[in-house]
C-alpha cells in the first residue's frame, strides 16, 4: 500500500473562513475528507497534519522517511521563505509535490517565486481545493519520467 504524508502549512487552519474569494469555501477537513477518500480508491493511505509552526513541519518531513513513500505539501507562505523546508524535503529524499489552492503567479510579486519546487517533483497551483486531488494523482502515478 503507498504510504502518503499530507502537510499543510500556516494558515490552511482557516480555510472557509480565510479569504474565501482566493481561497474557496472548503474547509480543511472538506479537503482532507475528499483526499482521503481518493486515497482510500488508490489503496493508498493518507497521514494528514497541519501545523502554522515552520519546525514542526520540518519534524514531519523528517519522521516521514520512516514510513512515507510521498510528501504532498502546501507550504502556505513557508513556500517564499523556508529554505529549512526545502532542505528538510532534500535531506529525506522522498518524492515531494507541492499544491497550491490560489495561482501563485497571478498573485503579489512575492508569491511568484518557491524555494521549494526545486526540490519536489513539481508544483500544481490555482485549481482550488482541486490542486490537491492533482497532486496527489501525480504522486500517485509516480514520475512522469518512468
Ligand atoms: C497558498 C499560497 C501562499 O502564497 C499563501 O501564503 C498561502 C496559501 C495557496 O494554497 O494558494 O498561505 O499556499
Amino acid at each position: 500500500m503507498t504510504k502518503i504524508l499530507l502537510l499543510h502549512g500556516p494558515n490552511l487552519n482557516l480555510l472557509g473562513k480565510r479569504e474565501p474569494e482566493v481561497y474557496g469555501r472548503r474547509t480543511l477537513d472538506d479537503i482532507n475528507q475528499a483526499l482521503r477518500e481518493m486515497a482510500a480508491a488508490h489503496d493508498a493511505e493518507l497521514r494528514i497534519m497541519q501545523s502554522n509552526h515552520e519546525g514542526a513541519l520540518i519534524d514531519a518531513i523528517h519522521e516521514a522517511m520512516g514510513w512515507a513513500d510521498g510528501i504532498l505539501i502546501n507550504p502556505g507562505a513557508f513556500t517564499h521563505t523556508s529554505y529549512a523546508i526545502r532542505d528538510a524535503i532534500t535531506a529525506v529524499a522522498l518524492p515531494t509535490v507541492e499544491v497550491h489552492l490560489s495561482n501563485i503567479q497571478a498573485r503579489e510579486q512575492f508569491r511568484h517565486h518557491s524555494v521549494l519546487t526545486a526540490v519536489c517533483l513539481g508544483q500544481i497551483s490555482g485549481f482550488g481545493w482541486r490542486s490537491y486531488l492533482l497532486g496527489l494523482q501525480a504522486l500517485l502515478d509516480g514520475r512522469v519520467t518512468e
